[in-house]
């Protein structure tokens, strides 16, 4: 399994502060939920706790939830006043019934196979309100599949903070799941001689969706989808889905 979660938590921290524009993202989801009167609102993969921050300091009743208690070890510290719990999406329960559930950074890459989707989608229309709205951005498959080679190779060079940082990364198709693709990645860190040492390895599955893949799913798990919308992202096209509970 993913070890950028576990091992690299605090350089995932770190580099995807330089990739994703947290501010830009806090204003989309500020938008979505005001315009829909949204109090309640439990994140889904809140990862190191960069959009909890900024929802908590505006007001809303905010909860994260995240798969790896070494991300939320630093969403601890991010956002010290927040709430947050260790939980995998595709099995949980939530206390109280919510206005909306948010599933951010295209964190439902990692629910590669149906089942996975399913079992997600029905313990969040469970936790939700009759009513209540799920919203999430996801990879957009008829976008990234086209022109995909069979192996790509990408090198990122970032710097946070003081720390330069370099990532090797090998993305390889494999359609086993269904619009999922391999990604291994070697991480490096420039030491004080100037050379980039290695800090770790990480290989992970991921899928992007159709939108009329993820409509479907949405219908037989008891959601209606009320909005689609393109959204950009530093890597990558996504769509961003809002669908009601019925
Ligand atoms: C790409 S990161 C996005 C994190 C955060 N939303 C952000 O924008 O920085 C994906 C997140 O999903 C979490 N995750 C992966 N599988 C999960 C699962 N089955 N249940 C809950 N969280 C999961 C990972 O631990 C990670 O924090």
């Amino acid at each position: 399994m993913s070890k950028l979660y576990t091992n690299l938590a605090n350089v995932y921290h770190e580099i995807y502060q330089t990739l994703f524009d947290y501010d830009e993202e806090f204003k989309f989801y500020d938008k979505h939920l005001k315009e829909n009167e949204i109090k309640s609102v439990v994140e889904i993969g809140c990862g190191t706790g960069n959009l909890a921050k900024r929802l908590h300091e505006a007001g809303y009743e905010y909860l994260g939830i995240d798969l790896f208690d070494e991300m939320l070890k630093i969403a601890k510290t991010t956002a010290p006043l927040a709430k947050f719990r260790q939980a995998d999406a595709r099995n949980f329960e939530l206390q109280e019934k919510q206005d909306c559930v948010i599933i951010t950074g295209r964190s439902i890459s990692y629910l590669t196979s149906n089942n996975d989707l399913i079992k997600a989608f029905n313990c969040i229309a469970n936790g939700l309100k009759q009513d209540g709205l799920l919203m999430f951005d996801a990879i957009d498959a008829s976008k990234l599949f086209v022109g995909f080679t069979y192996e790509k190779l990408d090198t990122l060079l970032t710097t946070y903070s003081s720390n330069e940082y370099k990532r090797i990364s090998k993305s390889k198709k494999n359609l086993q799941f269904g619009w999922t693709w391999d990604w291994e990645s070697e991480y490096f860190m420039k030491n004080q001689d100037g050379e980039y040492e290695k800090i770790g390895e990480d290989f992970s599955t991921l899928r992007a969706f159709l939108q009329d893949e993820l409509s479907l799913f949405l219908k037989i798990t008891g959601f209606e989808l009320v909005n689609l919308l393109p959204k950009k992202s530093y890597a990558w096209d996504d769509n961003f889905f809002i669908a009601k509970k019925v």
